[in-house]
C-alpha cells in the first residue's frame, strides 16, 4: 500500500507572517499523525522563510511516524541533518528567489561533489533520497551517487494544461518509476499534487510514497475556516 507524507511548511509560513508562535507547525504534525499521515516533511531552508530550527528539533522530538527533511546539499545542512539524524534526508535544489522548489536535482552534472555529499549523510546512518526530475539520466545518476530513493518531480505533470498534456507527463513518470524500482532504487514522488491530479495514480504499483503539502494544507484553511469563524462569532456575541 503507498504511504503519504504530509509536509507541514505552509502552517509555519502562516506563523512567520506575524512571528508569532501560532499555528505551530509542531501540533500540525501531530494531527497529521492522528488522520493517519505517515510520515511528516518539512523543508528547512537556508533563509528560514518558514520551518525554523526549533520547529525541526521538536518534530524530531514528536513525530512518531517518519520525519523527512528536506534541504539543500550544503555544508551548514550537513551539520544540521547530522545533528537532528531525520529518518529520511531528502535533497532539493534551493535558490533564494523561488517561490517554492521549481525542479529536479541536477544530480547528472554534479556526480562527484553529491557522492561525496550522500556518503557524509550515510557515514552517520542517514537514509537519503534525491529529488529529480522523471528522466533517466537523472535516476541513474542518482543510483550512481548512492541514494536509496529518488523523489520523481511531478510539478510539470501537475502544470499540464491540456489533458492530452498530462496523460503524456504522466506515463513519463510512469515509466520513470519503473525505470528507478528496475536499477533497486525506492520510489516516492511529489510537487504540485492535489486532490484530482493525484486520482491516475490511485492503484499504480509504481508509486511507493506521495509527498503533498500545499493542497492539504489549502483545503485544511477552507475545511476549518466555517468551525473557527463559529467559535469567534460565539465569543462576540452576548
Ligand atoms: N517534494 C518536494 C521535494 C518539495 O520541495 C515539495 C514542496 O515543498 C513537495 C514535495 C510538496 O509539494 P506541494 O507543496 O506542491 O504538495
Amino acid at each position: 500500500m503507498p504511504r503519504l507524507e504530509v509536509n507541514i511548511d505552509h502552517v509555519a509560513t502562516l506563523r512567520q507572517a506575524r512571528l508569532t508562535n501560532e499555528p505551530d507547525p509542531v501540533t500540525a504534525a501531530a494531527l497529521a499523525e492522528l488522520a493517519g499521515a505517515d510520515g511528516i516533511i518539512v523543508h528547512l531552508r537556508e533563509d528560514r522563510r518558514h520551518i525554523q530550527d526549533r520547529d525541526l528539533e521538536l518534530l524530531r522530538q514528536t513525530v512518531k511516524t517518519r520525519l523527512n527533511l528536506e534541504m539543500a546539499a550544503t555544508s551548514e545542512m550537513l551539520t544540521v541533518a547530522r545533528q537532528v539524524k531525520p529518518d529520511l534526508v531528502t535533497l532539493v535544489p534551493e535558490k533564494r528567489q523561488e517561490l517554492t522548489t521549481e525542479g529536479g536535482l541536477e544530480v547528472a552534472k554534479n556526480m562527484a561533489f553529491l557522492k561525496n555529499y550522500v556518503q557524509d549523510l550515510k557515514e552517520v546512518g542517514l537514509r537519503v533520497s534525491l529529488f529529480v526530475d522523471p528522466v533517466s539520466a537523472q535516476i541513474d545518476a542518482a543510483r550512481e551517487v548512492g541514494a536509496e530513493w529518488v523523489e520523481l518531480h511531478t510539478g510539470t505533470y501537475a502544470d499540464a494544461l491540456t489533458r492530452a498534456e498530462a496523460t503524456r507527463l504522466f506515463q513519463e513518470l510512469i515509466n520513470a518509476a519503473r525505470h528507478a524500482r528496475s536499477i533497486g532504487l525506492k520510489v516516492k514522488c511529489g510537487h504540485g499534487l492535489n486532490y484530482r491530479n493525484i486520482k491516475p495514480f490511485r492503484g499504480r504499483e509504481e508509486f511507493a510514497e506521495f509527498s503533498i503539502g500545499h493542497s492539504i494544507m489549502a483545503r485544511a484553511i477552507l475545511v476549518g475556516i466555517e468551525r473557527a469563524v463559529r467559535e469567534m462569532v460565539e465569543l462576540t456575541r452576548w
